[in-house]
């Protein structure tokens, strides 16, 4: 499998500085900050305008909240992103807002969360988007009904020092690749 290094992109610029960081600092963002990323998910496209997406969220001064989310996370995730001093849930309404099947309802929330990470970009901070989580747990945790589906969960903060991961996570600190292009359009 050929893939490129990000070095060979020459588009938009902040696409180019969105990364998965796992190393981050203990600057809490500000609740201006924090705001604007929401407002940046709430600007998002969906279908038929239903704006899906919903966010449960703790920074790290609500010790409380701050854990519990941390609880939701994958052993091996929550090693790295205890770190973080900002967790986002993110979670989408399966149905329309008149009640009717929403098949788009991912699909949506992908967008706006990719909105909120790449403003989160644009402020120096970056979100790195979780899928190792319990799902069972954020349900129960947050008393989620069932209208909602949780999707991912975010951590999200400013860059800090990628010495002080453990080894493996170093190494993929600086990695980062992707498939070439004619393997993504189709003929
Ligand atoms: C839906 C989804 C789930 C992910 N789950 C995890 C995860 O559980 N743990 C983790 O460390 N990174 C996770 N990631 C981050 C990806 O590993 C990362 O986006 C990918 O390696 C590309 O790197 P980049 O975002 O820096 O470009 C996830 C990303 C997405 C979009």
């Amino acid at each position: 499998m050929k893939k490129t290094e990000l070095t060979n992109y020459q588009g938009n610029e902040i696409l180019k500085k969105r990364k998965s960081i796992r190393a981050f600092n203990d600057t809490i963002p500000s609740m201006d900050d924090i705001t604007s990323l929401f407002e940046a998910a709430r600007w998002a496209p969906s279908s038929s305008n239903n704006q899906p997406w919903r966010y449960i969220y703790a920074t790290k001064s609500d010790e409380i909240k701050f854990q519990k989310i941390l609880d939701c996370l994958m052993e091996g995730n929550q090693s790295w992103a205890s770190k973080a001093p900002l967790l986002i849930i993110s979670l989408a309404q399966k149905l329309t807002n008149t009640g009717k099947e929403y098949r788009h309802h991912l699909y949506d929330t992908g967008a706006a969360n990719m909105a909120l990470a790449l403003q989160a970009t644009s402020l120096a901070m970056q979100a790195h988007t979780i899928g190792g989580f319990y799902i069972e747990k954020v349900l129960n945790t947050f008393q989620i009904d069932d209208a909602l589906v949780p999707v991912v969960i975010m951590a999200v903060g400013y860059p800090g020092d990628i010495n002080t991961l453990p080894e493996p996570l170093r190494v993929k600190e600086n990695v980062r690749e992707r498939f070439e292009l004619d393997r993504l359009i189709l003929k």
